[in-house]
Order: C-alpha cells, then structure tokens, then sequence
C-alpha cells in the first residue's frame, strides 16, 4: 500500500468510469464494491481489488461514488471505520442531502479525515470520458489536494463554498431544475400531441430557437420518441433527488412548489412499473394524464 493510492468506494454506472479516468490518468487505484462484477471489470484495467473497506481507507485519499444517503451512511459513516482509516482525505462524490454532509463533515473530523463534498453533472459515459463537471466544497487546501483527481475525472471543477454541503446544495438545486425542465418538455409535448402535432416536429424547432443546448436536445429527444431505456439516470434516483431538493428547501424555510408536482409524478411512473427506466420515462405520466394511447 502506497501513500498515493487511491481508495474508490461504489462501481456502479457512475463509478467504473470515473475509476477508469483515474487509472488512465496514471493513479493507482483500490477499488470496493458490494457486487463483485465490477470489480473484476476494473482490475482487468489495473485496478488493486480491496478485500475490506478497511483496506480501501488505508490508501491516502477515497473517493466514493454510492447510490444514496443510506448507502454512504451504513458503509462509510462507520466510526470504526474512520477510526481506523489512514486516509486522510474523503472525498464524496455521490448526490447526498445537505443533512448527511453535515453529518459526514463533522463525524470524519472527529477522526481527523478530511472531508470533501464534490458531486458531478453528466451521465456515464461523460463519466466513462473524464469529462464530468464536478461541483466542489470544502476546505481550500482539501479542494487543492483532490484537484489532480478532479482534473482526471472531469473536464472543469466548479467551487461552491468552505463547507462541504454548499457542493451538495448546488447539485441538488441543478438537478431540482433538470427534472422541471423534464416535466415541461412532457406536458409541452402532450398538449402539442393532443392538438395532432408530432412531438418530434415541436422539439425540433424549440431546439433550433427558443432552447438549444443539452438538456433540452438529449431529453427532448427522448420524450419526443418515447425511447428511456436504456437508463442513463434511472428513475428511483430521479425521485431521490427531488426528494432532497424538497428536504434541504425545508431546512431554510424554501418553498419549492414544483417539487411536489415532480415527488407524485416519479411517484405515479413508478407505481405504473418504469422503475428500470431513466427518468424522462416521467413523461409518460403527462401522457397517461391526458389519455392519450399507446
Ligand atoms: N447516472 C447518472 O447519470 C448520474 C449523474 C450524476 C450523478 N449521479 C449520482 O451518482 C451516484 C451514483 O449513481 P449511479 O448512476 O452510478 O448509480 P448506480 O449505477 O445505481 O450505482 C450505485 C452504486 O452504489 C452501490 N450501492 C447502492 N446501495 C448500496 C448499499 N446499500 N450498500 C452498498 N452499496 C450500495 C451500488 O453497488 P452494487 O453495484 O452492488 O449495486 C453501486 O456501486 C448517485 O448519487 C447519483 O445520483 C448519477
């Protein structure tokens, strides 16, 4: 075990890319996870595979990129665990609340790890790429330190603030807004399709005027051709993230009206089955709503 390797928590869609960047950026990388595929996947890349999440802290710095709140707190916000780390440096990678940053920062102080919040924009293959947008907090020299594992991970690293939850309030609020502009795009679509128009032909030119750019081009897409599998961002996770967005609103007295509209409508997707689907499957909801036919 080196002083610079690597210790990386969470291989799902997100994670394998982003350990693969850091191989590829030349780092030695340790990798865990709870199901084994992943795992050999990335040794066969050169990944070290950790038999222990106590060996994966006794590298010098972790990344984890875990699901959610309950993943990052049953494995890694373990006292013994932190206890016995020799890590120095945590750095969070995942879409978490603001509350569990708090609870993260003040819990790997205790043990004297430092603590990062740093989620990402951008679906797996940007992942897969080491082209995320990575939006960072914490201390300043912390931010410093994991820079070079930034810069192979992503194509930009944006600062939010000194304490970590700032990087998580500024992703959750960038997420509350995709799933918005998701929504719109579906009713925008229903209503156009309940008058005959092809939804197709209402985002092609809404694309080419009114809303270039990303979000409305890749998901319009989407929406316009019913096409969500295969899932870049699954559905569950969609109502996580509105779900904190309503959460960390409440905590400064934030109404978020929309969030509620968006909770029952992930909430009515998945009741109707498209659990396994990305989340633009939400606008069949806007469809179902308007009772227009398969
Ligand atoms: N996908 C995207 O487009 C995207 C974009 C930006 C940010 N994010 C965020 O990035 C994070 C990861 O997303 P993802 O798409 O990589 O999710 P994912 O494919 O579902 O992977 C989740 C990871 O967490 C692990 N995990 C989940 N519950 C666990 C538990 N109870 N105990 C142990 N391990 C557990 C999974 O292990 P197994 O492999 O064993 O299931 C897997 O490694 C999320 O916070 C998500 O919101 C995702």
């Amino acid at each position: 075990m080196t002083a610079t390797t690597v210790g990386f928590v969470g291989l799902g869609a997100m994670g394998q890319g982003m350990a693969g960047s850091l191989l590829r950026a030349g780092h030695a990388v340790r990798v865990w996870n709870r199901s084994p595929g992943p795992v050999a996947a990335l040794a066969a890349r050169g990944a070290e595979p950790a038999g222990s999440l106590a060996e994966v802290f006794a590298a010098d710095t972790v990344v984890s990129m875990l699901a959610d709140d309950a993943a990052v707190e049953r494995l890694l916000l373990d006292p013994g665990l932190l206890a016995g780390a020799t890590a120095t440096l945590h750095v969070n990678m995942a879409t978490v609340s603001v509350a569990l940053a708090e609870r993260a920062e003040a819990l790997h102080a205790e043990h004297g790890v430092g603590y990062l919040a740093a989620p990402v924009l951008g679906r797996p293959p940007v992942a897969a790429a080491g082209r995320l947008n990575v939006l960072a907090a914490g201390a300043p020299e912390l931010l410093a330190r994991a820079e070079p594992l930034f810069a192979a991970m992503g194509e930009r690293t944006w600062h939010f603030g000194d304490r970590p939850r700032q990087a998580n309030a500024a992703k959750i609020s960038a997420n509350f807004l995709l799933a918005c502009a998701i929504e719109s795009m579906a009713e925008a679509c229903t209503l156009a399709e309940g008058h005959g128009v092809r939804p197709g032909d209402l985002i092609g030119m809404l694309t080419a005027t009114l809303f270039p750019g990303p979000v409305h081009t890749g998901y319009g897409a989407m929406i316009a051709e019913r096409r969500y599998e295969p899932a870049g961002f699954r559905l569950p996770l969609g109502l996580k993230d509105v779900g904190l967005a309503l959460e960390a609103g409440a905590a400064q007295h934030v109404p978020l009206p929309f969030g509620g509209i968006l909770r029952d409508a992930f909430l009515d997707a998945l009741a109707h089955g498209d659990g396994d689907k990305d989340w633009s499957a939400v606008a069949e909801v806007a469809r179902r709503r308007a009772g227009l036919s398969d």
